[in-house]
């Protein structure tokens, strides 16, 4: 499986790859229009050839229907929350990718960004899912393992969320709220 927690680095290299490649065809695309009567060197030809290449890849992958729709189906159950500080920090550090009540970012619109965080919602829900409280198969009894561990939320989240980052004591206090609320070892 290639796909195993966050994105594989490749990935990340893969879209820095094409932010740069973007960024450097708005530039030159301004630095052309000012020296239009030069001459242009061959390897300035070839670097824009790529440039529109990559242009024209970024528009036709936006083509692809998956990751388009953002789904928030109903919520059909909740968890016994032991207090709504628990149930409003779950919300704001874990709700996103563990609740139906995702806050889809601008993003999420944008492919192959949508992809991944469509898959990431999508993934997280079917692991553990507090909107659909009562759902067999629930991995709730890990929560606090996994904040403990600092598994969660995925390491690409909170620089994109810097709402979600605890202080130490908020952290704690979150901790004791979910291993009231998700007893460890039962599910
Ligand atoms: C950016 C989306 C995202 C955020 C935010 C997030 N998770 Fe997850 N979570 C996932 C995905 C995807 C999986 C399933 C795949 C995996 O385990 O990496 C998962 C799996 C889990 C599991 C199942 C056990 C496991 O390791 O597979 C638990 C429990 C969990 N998350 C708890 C949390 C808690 C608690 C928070 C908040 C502190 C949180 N998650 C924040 C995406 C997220």
């Amino acid at each position: 499986m290639f796909y195993t927690r966050g994105h594989p680095p490749f990935l990340m290299a893969a879209f820095r790859r094409i932010f740069l490649l973007v960024a450097g065809a708005v530039r030159r695309a301004g630095e052309a229009t000012r020296t239009r009567e030069k001459p242009r060197p061959k390897f300035a030809m070839s670097v824009s050839k790529w440039i529109l290449r990559a242009v024209l890849l970024l528009l036709v992958i936006q083509i692809v229907p998956y990751g388009r729709d953002h789904p928030n189906p109903p919520v059909t159950g909740q968890p016994p929350w032991d207090s709504n500080a628990t149930r409003e920090t779950f919300a704001s550090v874990c709700g996103d990718c563990h609740s139906n009540e995702t806050d889809w970012p601008w993003y999420s619109n944008v492919a192959p960004v949508s992809w991944l965080v469509t898959h990431d919602v999508l993934d997280g829900r079917k692991h553990f899912n507090v909107s659909e409280w009562g759902r067999p198969r629930q991995d709730a009894d890990e929560a606090v393992e996994v904040v403990r561990t600092e598994e969660m939320p995925l390491w690409f989240y909170l620089p994109l969320h810097p709402e979600a980052r605890l202080s130490p004591t908020q952290r704690a206090r979150f901790l004791e709220g979910l291993s009231k609320t998700f007893p460890e070892g039962e599910s």
